[in-house]
Protein backbone atom coordinates (compact mmCIF):
# COMPACT_ATOMS: atom_id res chain seq x y z
CA UNK A 1 0.00 0.00 0.00
CA UNK A 2 1.17 3.61 -0.76
CA UNK A 3 2.55 4.38 3.17
CA UNK A 4 4.17 7.55 4.63
CA UNK A 5 7.13 7.36 6.74
CA UNK A 6 9.07 10.29 8.91
CA UNK A 7 13.05 10.16 8.68
CA UNK A 8 15.47 11.92 10.60
CA UNK A 9 19.00 13.13 8.70
CA UNK A 10 20.48 13.61 11.94
CA UNK A 11 23.35 16.22 13.32
CA UNK A 12 26.41 13.19 12.43
CA UNK A 13 25.21 13.77 9.11
CA UNK A 14 24.13 17.18 9.02
CA UNK A 15 28.13 17.88 10.25
CA UNK A 16 29.48 16.03 7.77
CA UNK A 17 27.15 17.69 4.99
CA UNK A 18 25.58 14.32 4.00
CA UNK A 19 21.94 15.47 3.80
CA UNK A 20 21.99 15.18 -0.13
CA UNK A 21 23.61 11.94 -0.25
CA UNK A 22 21.31 10.52 2.45
CA UNK A 23 18.06 12.45 0.09
CA UNK A 24 19.59 10.53 -2.73
CA UNK A 25 20.20 7.22 -1.00
CA UNK A 26 16.31 7.47 0.83
CA UNK A 27 15.15 8.25 -2.88
CA UNK A 28 17.22 5.73 -5.24
CA UNK A 29 15.10 3.20 -2.91
CA UNK A 30 12.10 4.81 -4.84
CA UNK A 31 10.50 6.97 -1.51
CA UNK A 32 9.71 10.25 -2.16
CA UNK A 33 10.64 13.08 -0.41
CA UNK A 34 6.98 14.84 0.13
CA UNK A 35 8.04 17.41 3.30
CA UNK A 36 11.59 18.56 4.50
CA UNK A 37 12.78 21.07 6.69
CA UNK A 38 16.03 22.11 8.68
CA UNK A 39 15.37 22.84 11.91
CA UNK A 40 17.39 22.87 15.56
CA UNK A 41 15.53 20.90 18.12
CA UNK A 42 14.96 22.03 21.11
CA UNK A 43 15.97 19.81 24.32
CA UNK A 44 12.36 19.40 24.76
CA UNK A 45 11.59 18.61 21.32
CA UNK A 46 14.15 15.86 21.67
CA UNK A 47 12.46 15.03 24.92
CA UNK A 48 9.21 14.05 23.66
CA UNK A 49 10.32 12.67 20.53
CA UNK A 50 12.15 10.13 21.92
CA UNK A 51 10.11 9.77 25.26
CA UNK A 52 9.38 6.01 24.55
CA UNK A 53 12.82 5.51 25.50
CA UNK A 54 12.69 7.61 28.53
CA UNK A 55 14.06 5.12 30.71
CA UNK A 56 16.75 3.51 28.59
CA UNK A 57 20.26 4.15 29.92
CA UNK A 58 21.13 6.01 26.80
CA UNK A 59 18.33 8.34 27.11
CA UNK A 60 20.39 11.31 28.31
CA UNK A 61 22.86 10.89 25.49
CA UNK A 62 21.09 10.61 23.23
CA UNK A 63 19.00 13.52 23.88
CA UNK A 64 21.92 15.61 23.78
CA UNK A 65 23.00 14.30 20.30
CA UNK A 66 20.24 15.14 18.85
CA UNK A 67 20.22 18.92 19.82
CA UNK A 68 24.20 19.11 19.35
CA UNK A 69 23.65 20.36 15.31
CA UNK A 70 20.64 21.42 12.77
CA UNK A 71 18.72 17.72 11.68
CA UNK A 72 16.50 17.89 8.57
CA UNK A 73 13.30 15.99 9.29
CA UNK A 74 11.34 14.64 6.56
CA UNK A 75 8.11 13.12 5.30
CA UNK A 76 8.79 9.92 2.58
CA UNK A 77 5.96 8.70 0.74
CA UNK A 78 6.01 5.30 -1.31
CA UNK A 79 4.69 1.69 -1.31
CA UNK A 80 5.40 -0.11 1.76
CA UNK A 81 7.15 3.04 2.68
CA UNK A 82 7.53 1.98 6.41
CA UNK A 83 9.47 -1.26 5.35
CA UNK A 84 11.49 0.62 2.62
CA UNK A 85 12.73 3.16 4.90
CA UNK A 86 13.98 0.60 7.33
CA UNK A 87 15.51 -2.00 4.84
CA UNK A 88 17.42 1.02 3.41
CA UNK A 89 18.47 2.80 6.61
CA UNK A 90 19.83 -0.76 7.96
CA UNK A 91 20.23 -2.15 11.74
CA UNK A 92 20.20 0.75 14.18
CA UNK A 93 24.10 -0.24 15.49
CA UNK A 94 25.84 -0.17 11.68
CA UNK A 95 28.28 -2.57 12.92
CA UNK A 96 25.10 -4.86 12.27
CA UNK A 97 24.02 -3.40 9.30
CA UNK A 98 23.70 -4.74 5.84
CA UNK A 99 26.38 -3.63 3.20
CA UNK A 100 24.44 -1.16 0.79
CA UNK A 101 22.83 0.69 3.39
CA UNK A 102 22.42 3.95 4.77
CA UNK A 103 23.40 3.20 8.30
CA UNK A 104 26.85 0.76 7.38
CA UNK A 105 28.11 3.23 4.72
CA UNK A 106 27.79 6.14 6.59
CA UNK A 107 27.12 5.97 9.92
CA UNK A 108 29.40 6.59 12.95
CA UNK A 109 28.36 4.75 15.78
CA UNK A 110 24.79 3.45 17.57
CA UNK A 111 24.37 7.14 18.56
CA UNK A 112 25.28 8.71 15.79
CA UNK A 113 23.54 6.96 13.27
CA UNK A 114 22.79 9.39 10.63
CA UNK A 115 19.13 8.86 10.38
CA UNK A 116 15.99 7.83 12.38
CA UNK A 117 13.19 5.93 10.60
CA UNK A 118 9.56 5.55 12.06
CA UNK A 119 9.45 1.61 13.21
CA UNK A 120 5.82 1.21 12.56
CA UNK A 121 2.94 3.13 10.21
CA UNK A 122 1.10 3.80 13.39
CA UNK A 123 4.72 5.62 14.73
CA UNK A 124 5.00 7.19 11.26
CA UNK A 125 1.37 9.28 11.94
CA UNK A 126 2.52 9.84 15.29
CA UNK A 127 5.99 10.93 14.51
CA UNK A 128 5.01 12.80 11.06
CA UNK A 129 1.89 15.01 13.52
CA UNK A 130 4.76 16.18 16.00
CA UNK A 131 6.71 17.88 13.46
CA UNK A 132 4.45 18.45 10.50
CA UNK A 133 1.28 20.20 9.56
CA UNK A 134 -0.37 18.91 7.13
CA UNK A 135 -0.08 22.06 4.77
CA UNK A 136 3.42 21.42 5.23
CA UNK A 137 3.28 18.18 3.56
CA UNK A 138 2.92 18.12 -0.17
CA UNK A 139 2.48 14.77 -2.21
P1 LIG B 1 16.70 5.82 16.51
O1 LIG B 1 16.15 4.96 15.42
O2 LIG B 1 16.63 7.29 16.28
O3 LIG B 1 15.92 5.48 17.87
C1 LIG B 1 16.54 5.56 19.14
C2 LIG B 1 17.99 5.94 19.07
O4 LIG B 1 18.74 5.76 20.24
C3 LIG B 1 18.68 5.08 18.04
O5 LIG B 1 18.24 5.42 16.74
C4 LIG B 1 20.15 5.39 18.36
O6 LIG B 1 20.61 6.54 17.70
C5 LIG B 1 20.11 5.73 19.85
N1 LIG B 1 20.87 4.81 20.67
C6 LIG B 1 21.96 5.12 21.37
N2 LIG B 1 22.41 4.08 22.05
C7 LIG B 1 21.60 3.05 21.79
C8 LIG B 1 21.55 1.68 22.20
N3 LIG B 1 22.45 1.15 23.03
N4 LIG B 1 20.55 0.93 21.70
C9 LIG B 1 19.63 1.44 20.87
N5 LIG B 1 19.64 2.74 20.45
C10 LIG B 1 20.61 3.53 20.91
Amino acid sequence: ALERTFSIIKPDATRRNLTGKVTAMLEDAGLRIVASKRIHMTKEQAEGFYGVHRERPFFNDLVGFMISGPVVVQVLEGENAVAKNREVMGATNPANADEGTIRKTLAESIEANTVHGSDSLENAKIEIDYFFSPAEIVG
